[in-house]
């Protein structure tokens, strides 16, 4: 099943009730299951958060949404990121981001900040910002052949997960509701994963899924020691990259079923199964997604994403092609698969871009009132933040 409906005045029936209901994640008590993920702006200013960011996160918190994970954000470390309009989290720009959380907040919502670092993917950026850049990766590879900085020492990969530690601080001290840690899309994290990134032949490379998973439990090991039993934990994972859909960091579900466990173990309290779109299976035999995979070898909640609400993908979008709102059909599909117990929650991204009001329409059933999401330029446009 690759397309499933889609005209917005389809006469399909859906019972959204099961997706508003709370759910409790250690002692944080969301009210609805809907969630917007982290969606990189580059509206920052050296990092910071500003008015329009915070008015952007708080209006889909009073459109229905629960949980707002934000953008990417470059943990405090020299290769972090070189792009100064990327969100980061440090000294001088944690005030603004307290605003941002007070926002979240004032309107009913839980944040969580989405800690990150690009690893070897070259996202450009201002370079004369940032003279002393050097890219750090777990084996200097931004793809399979292609180099971008290098492979990162033993004592850099302690500083790298000291910073993570430092972010999770910062996030927990400036009131978020829990963290986010980026494994996912090729970045960094996820760098460690995808063994077409990792020829690491120490103790965080090798051939096995645990193996190249070492740094990443490290990580959550340290964060949660840091940030103590209270604090949530997300990690977000995906099989596709950015330079590469077809990329698998796990080939096997029993591989899958030896990573999730291990980062279960490290202090995951939420998985963040990272599609393109959420109905396609992940592998032949069985309809489950990644997110239904996932959801098999944890007792942890899993959010599922991909293409909720639109009849074309992520990466579509973002070369700038124009997609449709979808119908009724494709909500019943995702309540069908929520009911079956696939997933707790449900992210829902470039929708929720386009509208505001995108969770509050959905539950309401006014899918014909649904504002497009508009392609054009999604990085940079400012009028699809607001209505
Ligand atoms: C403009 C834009 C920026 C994004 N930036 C991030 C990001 O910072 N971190 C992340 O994990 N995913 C990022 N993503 C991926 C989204 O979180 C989400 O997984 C993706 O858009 C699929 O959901 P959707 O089909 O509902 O849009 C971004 C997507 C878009 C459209």
């Amino acid at each position: 099943m690759t397309e499933l409906d889609e005209s917005t005045t389809e006469a399909v029936d859906y019972d959204i009730t099961p997706l508003l209901q709370p759910l409790q994640v250690r002692g944080l008590t969301l009210r609805n299951r809907f969630v917007m993920p982290g969606m990189q702006r580059y509206w920052c200013a050296d990092g910071a958060p500003d008015e329009r960011l915070r008015e952007y996160y708080r209006r889909r918190v009073q459109g229905g949404v629960s949980l707002v994970i934000s953008e990417s954000c470059a943990v405090d470390h020299p290769s972090a990121t070189k792009n100064p309009t990327f969100a980061r989290i440090s000294p001088d720009t944690r005030e603004a981001w307290r605003a941002c959380v007070a926002g979240v907040h004032e309107a009913g919502g839980a944040m969580f900040l989405q800690l990150w670092h690009q690893g070897a993917v070259n996202y450009g950026g201002d370079a004369e910002s940032n003279p002393d850049f050097v890219a750090l990766s777990p084996s200097g590879l931004s793809h399979p052949g292609e180099m971008f900085g290098r492979s990162a020492t033993q004592a850099e990969l302690d500083s790298l997960k000291r910073a993570f530690v430092q972010g999770a601080l910062d996030a927990q001290e400036i009131g978020t509701d829990g963290v986010e840690l980026h494994s996912a899309h090729g970045f960094l994290l996820d760098q460690f994963l995808w063994p077409g990134t990792n020829l690491r032949t120490d103790r965080y490379g090798g051939p096995s899924i645990t193996d190249r998973a070492t740094f990443v439990a490290e990580v959550a090991q340290a964060v949660r020691a840091a940030t103590g039993p209270d604090f949530v934990i997300s990690v977000r994972i995906s099989q596709w990259k950015e330079s590469d859909y077809d990329a698998k960091i796990v080939s096997q579900p029993d591989e899958l079923g030896q990573l999730i466990p291990m980062l279960r173990a490290a202090g995951a309290d939420i998985f963040h199964a990272s599609t393109r779109r959420f109905w396609l299976p992940e592998w032949e035999g069985s309809d489950l997604g990644l997110a239904g995979w996932v959801k098999s070898f944890t007792d942890a909640p899993v959010i599922a994403v991909g293409s909720v609400g639109l009849d074309i993908d992520v990466m579509a979008s973002l070369d700038g092609q124009e997609g449709n709102p979808t119908g009724a059909s494709r909500i019943a599909e995702l309540v069908r698969r929520f009911d079956r117990g696939d997933f707790d929650l449900v992210s829902v991204g470039r929708s929720q871009i386009g509208d505001p009001e995108w969770v509050a329409k959905v539950t309401g059933h006014r899918i014909p009132d649904i504002r497009a999401f508009k392609a054009g330029d999604p990085w940079l446009s400012h009028d699809t933040v607001t209505t």
